[in-house]
């Protein structure tokens, strides 16, 4: 298998306005996909989609062979999803709240200790497992969120906007935890966010969504130093997704 994620023709309407249309999204094996777009573009209402938790209008979605909307429990159990918004009980420690997430997981135990030791230590954590989250900045609170996807060592991760709010340092320390969870755990993950000069560094292919349609998408040597209709060269990320958001969505594809 090499696509964990494939999408074709994937729509998504809200109140009779389409807020996702006509998506073909591939995410291969082992890659990072950096899903790009402004707030409003629908990478959240895509996401939901790929994981069951709301009904595509159109189309078909396959998450690691599976169809979401059939499936949504296989698909939660194997697949990492690190919300926009995470939440935590803030009067348990880190470690209380990796146990109660082992828990709901089905596991237990010996396997939880050890597989909350591994997880808290691979984001970083190791000294504050004993902390009470409510004292836990944005940042570490990422990082936990990334701990408890963890837990039940998933071959695919789902992250939607994970350097939302963070200092510049966190953001480094967010994007460096993503790539080594890649390299170190061959796991593939589709990263969204609307700052694409953050991430870019680190996706191997990226999309670009703009009003609900994908208006690029490729690896970074295949957008970098496109030429447009105008004959302007897109000499950076920056330049594409500067182009893209300002014509027509659809217009145009790399
Ligand atoms: N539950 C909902 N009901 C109605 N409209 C929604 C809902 N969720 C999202 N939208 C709309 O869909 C569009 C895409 O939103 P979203 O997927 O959250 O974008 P992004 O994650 O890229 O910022 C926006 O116009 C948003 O207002
Ligand atoms: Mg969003």
């Amino acid at each position: 298998m090499s696509a964990v994620i494939h999408t074709q023709g994937l729509e998504k309407t809200y109140a009779g306005k389409k807020v996702v249309l006509e998506l073909d999204l591939e995410v291969r094996q082992g890659e990072i996909f950096g899903f790009l777009g402004p707030n409003g573009a629908g990478k959240t209402t895509t996401i939901l989609m790929l994981l069951g938790l709301t009904e595509p209008s159109n189309g078909t979605v396959r998450v690691l062979d599976m169809d979401p909307a059939r499936n949504p429990l296989e698909v939660k159990r194997q697949v990492g999803y690190l919300p926009e918004n995470m939440g935590f009980y803030p009067d348990l420690t880190a470690r209380q709240n990796l146990r109660y997430v082992a828990e709901l997981n089905g596991i237990y135990g010996n396997e939880a200790d050890r597989r909350i030791h591994d997880t808290l230590n691979q984001v970083g954590l190791e000294d504050a497992g004993d902390r009470h989250v409510q004292g836990f900045s944005r940042g570490m609170q990422q990082r936990l969120g990334i701990a408890e996807l963890l837990l039940k060592d998933p071959g695919l991760i789902i992250l939607d906007e994970p350097t939302l709010g963070l200092d510049p340092d966190g953001i480094r320390g967010m994007i460096e935890l993503i790539r080594q969870l890649r390299d170190e755990r061959g796991l593939s993950v589709l990263l969204s966010s609307h700052l694409l000069h953050q991430v870019q560094q680190i996706c191997d292919r990226v999309g670009i969504l703009n009003e609900g349609t994908m208006v690029a998408c490729g690896s970074m040597n295949e957008l970098i130093n496109q030429k447009t209709a105008e004959g302007a060269r897109l000499e950076s990320l920056e330049d594409i997704y500067m182009h893209y958001f300002h014509s027509a969505p659809a217009a145009r594809r790399l």
